[in-house]
C-alpha cells in the first residue's frame, strides 16, 4: 500500500506533495515524510498522519521546486520516525520512497551487511536504495542505468521515486506491480500512486507500466524499459473534477459516499439500461457475450467487500443464466493449483484495481487460458488494464476506507450483466426481465427515500455502541449482505462482529447469545421471510438483543424485534443494493459514536497493493 507524490516545475513542491498525501492518506497512515531539494537534500519524516508532519514543519524552510512525499502502511518494521520514507542512501545524497515489498531484500540486505553497510530502519526500502547506490559506484554508471540493474534483480512489487542531490532537476521512478500515475504539466510534472495529487493541475495523465523506469524533469518525461529502450508515454484524459474528492460538507467521507449512493447508482446504470426498450447495453459484455453466455463456469475472484459482492452474483448469476458459479477469495485462488478450464470465463472484481491478490489471481488464471472480465471502480487501474474486457462501476473516487458506494456499484453492474446473459442465453422470462429492469431503474428513488430516515439508525447505533460483539444473520440473496454489516462493523467501529446464514446460526454461534449480544437480522421480504421470523424467535427466546432490517410494511417483524429499520421493498435479486446500506449507516454511527476515525480506521489501508 503507502501512497507516493512527486513534484517537478516552477510551482512550490511542497504544498502540492502535502496535499497529494491527505489525498492518498486512504493509501496508509501510519507515517508521513518528504524530500525536497533547494541547494542540498532535506529529509524530513514522523510517525503519524500527514497533519503532524505538517504541524511539525510549520515556520521550516521548505522552499524547493523538486521534492517527493510518502504516506505509509507499514510492512518490514514498526510505523516509528526511523521506519518512516524518505530514506537516504549510505552517502547521504539518494532519497528514495517506496511502495510495495521487495520480497528478497534480505538476501540484498545481506550482500549489502558482507560489504560493510549499515543499516537506520528495519525497511526493505533502505536496503533496495543502498543496493541501488552500491551499483551506481561500483560499476560507476549513471543512476538511471543503476537502478536498472538494481531492479532486474528484485523480486515483488514496487513504485520507487527517487531524488538525487547531484541532479536536482530529475526524479527518477519505476514500477511493478504497484500503481504510478505522472501528470503532465506545462512545464512541469506530478507523480502519484493515483491521479488526485494533480486534479487541479492538469488532466493529462500517463499511466506508468510494469518494468518501465520514468526519467522526470520539469519539461521532459522520458520512459523506459529495463532494457533502456525508449517506450512511448500514452497519455490519457482524467475525467475525474476536484469536488469528488472533497468532503463537500460532510463529517466524514464514510458519511459523504454512504449518500451519495442515489447517484453513484444512478451513474452506474445511465446509458446503460432501459428498461421502457427492454435493453442493457454494456460494450465490454457484448463483445464477449459468446464467451460469457457459452462458459462452462464463472469464478469470481476478489477480496473484502468485492467478495461479498461476489457472493451476491454466484447468487444472482446461477438462478437466472444457469452457469455454475464459484466465487474464490483471490489470496487463496493464487496460492493454490486452481482448475481452471477451457471455457471458464474469470470475473475479478475490485473497487481499487490494484488490490495485489486479486491482480495476481487474474495473472494466474490468465496463464491457463481464461478470459478475464474486470469490474472496477478506478479507471486506467492494473486490473481494468490487464482484464481481456470489463465493465467500469462509476462510483466516483471512493476515499472512505470502507467501501460503500462502490459496493453497491458493484452490484448493480454484476446484476445487469447477468440479465444481459440470461436474455441472451433465454433461460429468463420476458416478465421477469422487464420488471428486473425497472426495479433497477427504481433503486436509486428507494435508495434515496431510506437515507431520509438514516437518523433513525443513529439512535440504534447509540444504544448498542458499547457492545463488544455482534451477529449478523440473513438468508439467499441476503446472507452475503450479513457478512458485509459485519465487515463494516469490524473496520469502522472496532466491534467483533461475524455473519452467518441465519439458519447456520444453530450450529454454532447461537452459544454467544445472551442478553448482551446484538444480533442484525437483514430480513427483507423474500421466499425466506417465514424462515427467517423463525430465526428471529429462536435469538428472542434466547434473550439477544434483535435489530431488524425489514421491508416497508412487515407487520411482523417490528413486533419481536427490539429495534427496526424499515427500507422499500424490493424484488430479492435487487433487495441486497438496499439492505446493506442501513447496515453501512449502523456501522458508520457506531464508529463516531465510539470516537473511531471512520475513515481512516486502525491498521487498514484502502488499497491493498501488498499481500
Ligand atoms: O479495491 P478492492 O475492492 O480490490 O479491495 C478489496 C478489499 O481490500 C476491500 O473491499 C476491503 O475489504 C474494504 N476495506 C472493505 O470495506
Amino acid at each position: 500500500m503507502c501512497g507516493i507524490v512527486g513534484y517537478i516545475g516552477p510551482r512550490e513542491a511542497y504544498p502540492i506533495i502535502i496535499t497529494g498525501l491527505k489525498r492518498q492518506e486512504y493509501r496508509g497512515y501510519d507515517s508521513t515524510g518528504v524530500a525536497l531539494i533547494n541547494h542540498h537534500l532535506q529529509v524530513y519524516k514522523k510517525k503519524g498522519k500527514v497533519a503532524e508532519l505538517e504541524e511539525s514543519l510549520i515556520g521550516k524552510a521548505v522552499s524547493a521546486h523538486i521534492g517527493i512525499g510518502h504516506t505509509r502502511w507499514a510492512t518490514h518494521g514498526e510505523p516509528s520516525d526511523r521506519n518512516a520514507h524518505p530514506h537516504t542512501s549510505a552517502s547521504g545524497k539518494l532519497a528514495m520512497i517506496h511502495n510495495g515489498i521487495i520480497e528478497n531484500y534480505g538476501q540484498l540486505k545481506q550482500e549489502l551487511l558482507n560489504k560493510g553497510y549499515k543499516f537506520s530502519s528495519e525497511t526493505d526500502t533502505e536496503v533496495l536504495l543502498n543496493f541501488i547506490e552500491e551499483i551506481k559506484n561500483n560499476n560507476k554508471c549513471s543512476l538511471e542505468e543503476a537502478i536498472r540493474i538494481a531492479l532486474k534483480r528484485v523480486a515483488g512489487a514496487y513504485v520507487i521515486l527517487l531524488l538525487d542531490a547531484d541532479n536536482p532537476d530529475t526524479i527518477i521512478a519505476a514500477r511493478k506491480g504497484s500503481p504510478l500515475v505522472i501528470g503532465i504539466g506545462k512545464g512541469e510534472h506530478f507523480l502519484g500512486s493515483d491521479a488526485t495529487p494533480m486534479l487541479e493541475y492538469t488532466k493529462e495523465v500517463v499511466y506508468v507500466n510494469d518494468y518501465e523506469v520514468a526519467i522526470v524533469k520539469a519539461d521532459e518525461l522520458i520512459l523506459k524499459n529495463l532494457g533502456n529502450e525508449r517506450q512511448t508515454p500514452y497519455i490519457t484524459k482524467l475525467d475525474m473534477e476536484l469536488a469528488a474528492i472533497e468532503k463537500g460538507g460532510y463529517e466524514h467521507f464514510m458519511l459523504k459516499e454512504i449518500f451519495e449512493q442515489p447517484h453513484t447508482i444512478y451513474d452506474c446504470l445511465r446509458g446503460r439500461l432501459d428498461a421502457k426498450e427492454g435493453t442493457i447495453t454494456m460494450k465490454g459484455v457484448q463483445d464477449n457475450i459468446e464467451q460469457l453466455t457459452n462458459a462452462s463456469r464463472i469464478i469470481i475472484v476478489a477480496c473484502g467487500t468485492s467478495w461479498h459482492a461476489g457472493l451476491i452474483a454466484e447468487y444472482v448469476i446461477e438462478e437466472l443464466c444457469r452457469i455454475p458459479v464459484e466465487v474464490e477469495y483471490a489470496s487463496e485462488f493464487r496460492y493454490r493449483n486452481p482448475i481452471v478450464n477451457k471455457g471458464d470465463v474469470i470475473i475479478a472484481i475490485s473497487q481499487s484495481g490494484e488490490t495485489a491478490d486479486t491482480l495476481v489471481a487474474i495473472e494466474k488464471a490468465k496463464e491457463n487460458g481464461a478470459i478475464i472480465f474486470g469490474i472496477v471502480n478506478v479507471v486506467g487501474s492494473s486490473i481494468a488494464r490487464i482484464s481481456h474486457a470489463g465493465a467500469y462501476t462509476h462510483a466516483g473516487p471512493e476515499i472512505g476506507v470502507a467501501s460503500t458506494k462502490a459496493f453497491t456499484a458493484q452490484l448493480v453492474v454484476l446484476i445487469m450483466m447477468a440479465l444481459k446473459i440470461a436474455k441472451e442465453k433465454d433461460t429468463i422470462s420476458e416478465e421477469y426481465y422487464s420488471k428486473l429492469l425497472f426495479e433497477l431503474e427504481d433503486v436509486p428513488e428507494k435508495v434515496a427515500s431510506l437515507l431520509k430516515n438514516a437518523d433513525e439508525l443513529k439512535i440504534i447505533a447509540k444504544k448498542y455502541k458499547n457492545s463488544n460483539d455482534a451477529l449478523f444473520l440473513g438468508r439467499g440473496y441476503n446472507f452475503p449482505v450479513a457478512l458485509e454489516g459485519a465487515l463494516k462493523l469490524k473496520e469502522i467501529s472496532y466491534i467483533h462482529a461475524e455473519g452467518y446464514p441465519a439458519a447456520e446460526m444453530k450450529h454454532g454461534p447461537i452459544a454467544l447469545v445472551d442478553e448482551k449480544l446484538p444480533v442484525v437480522f437483514v430480513a427483507t421480504k423474500d421466499a425466506y421471510h417465514a424462515k427467517i421470523i423463525s430465526n428471529i424467535q429462536e435469538i428472542k427466546a434466547r434473550k439477544g438483543k434483535v435489530i431488524a432490517i425489514i421491508s416497508e410494511g412487515d407487520e411482523i417483524i417490528p413486533s419481536m424485534a427490539d429495534d427496526v429499520f424499515a427500507v422499500p421493498l424490493a424484488d430479492e435479486i435487487i433487495a441486497p443494493i438496499i439492505s446493506v446500506i442501513p447496515l453501512q449507516l449502523l456501522s458508520y454511527y457506531m464508529g463516531v459514536a465510539k470516537g473511531c476515525d471512520v475513515d481512516k480506521p486502525r491498521n487498514l489501508a484502502k488499497s491493498v497493493t501488498v499481500e
